[in-house]
């Protein structure tokens, strides 16, 4: 069923796990991960940037395929139809589109006052209708639809500030990075989690950049108060390399294997069981209590 993230959100926080958040705007890819979350009885969060909506045409077109996949494919996890890394206009598309729950990225705003100003709006008219709020404190580094940041520690006095204003949820830099991380990279700070951690209290906090990360650091920052963990890349790679596998075996060329369903099957497959590991690493899995 389709809820906002807060109860989830909040159970995972209690519970030392973390929900998957999983980027997606299109049919195969959100099925693939909705039978992962059914099979393996665990929460979901189905995430769309701006980006990727517009190239399914708009913020409806996603909420309304993920609101139809789940009640025709009687999912009975709960479900978070999520904005990710959205302006303060997207918020608000996606409140109307059906949304339910936003993330208003403010960490890229000229200043943190800005960031505080417009969080509290989005807080204010996005609870008015139940839609859960994820906020964010200091750049998360790397490339994600278009827009390229280097990766920022954020402050923890920032995190509390914008804590207090009720967010539900609240994305904190610690040195994590969007796609995939290069050679060089030192790891994630956990001085600086831990930091976070204690002034925010139990709100539960996002890491994102979730493709890469070894497992050993993901499950320490669900041991220091990790609740969401957002993966985009990884589930892209492991559909283009089974599509490849099978473009490069010749079989969209025996008999109507250039069916495009038949064409994007191993794709679709990959994503679940890739989905289903990592439900598994991050500790979600039979957490479906709806
Ligand atoms: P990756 O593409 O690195 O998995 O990051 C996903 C993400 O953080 C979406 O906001």
């Amino acid at each position: 069923m389709l809820v906002n993230a807060t109860a989830m959100l909040k159970a995972a926080e209690k519970g030392h796990y973390a929900v998957g958040a999983f980027n997606t705007n299109n049919l195969e890819w959100a099925t693939g991960i909705l039978m992962a979350a059914e099979e393996l009885q665990s929460p979901v969060i189905i995430q769309c940037t701006a980006g990727a909506a517009k190239w399914q045409t708009s913020y409806k077109v996603v909420a309304d395929l993920v609101k139809n996949l789940v009640e025709d494919m009687n999912i009975t996890v709960p479900v978070a139809m999520h904005l990710d890394h959205g302006s303060y206009d997207d918020v608000f598309k996606c409140i109307e589109a059906g949304f339910t729950s936003v993330m208003y990225d403010g960490s890229h705003e000229e200043s943190f006052e800005i960031n505080l100003k417009r969080t509290e709006e989005v807080v204010k008219a996005a609870h008015a209708k139940g839609i859960s709020v994820e906020a964010e404190v200091g750049g998360i580094g790397g490339t994600e639809d278009g827009v390229t940041a280097k990766g920022e520690l954020a402050d923890p006095a920032q995190c509390k500030a914008i804590a207090d204003l009720g967010v539900d949820f609240l994305a904190c830099g610690i040195g994590n990075i969007h796609g995939i991380y290069p050679d060089n990279w030192e790891g994630l700070s956990f001085d600086q989690l831990q930091a976070i951690k204690a002034a925010v209290g139990d709100l539960p906090l996002v890491l994102h950049g979730g493709t890469g990360i070894p497992v050993d650091q993901i499950q320490k920052a669900i041991s220091l108060g990790i609740c969401k963990i957002n993966v985009n890349t990884d589930l892209q790679l492991v559909f283009a390399e089974a599509t490849r596998k099978y473009i490069e075996a010749g079989k969209d060329q025996e008999g109507k294997g250039f069916d495009p369903r038949k064409l994007l099957k191993g794709g679709r497959d990959a994503i679940t069981a890739r989905t289903k590991e990592l439900m598994e690493e991050f500790g979600s899995t039979g957490k479906g209590w709806a």
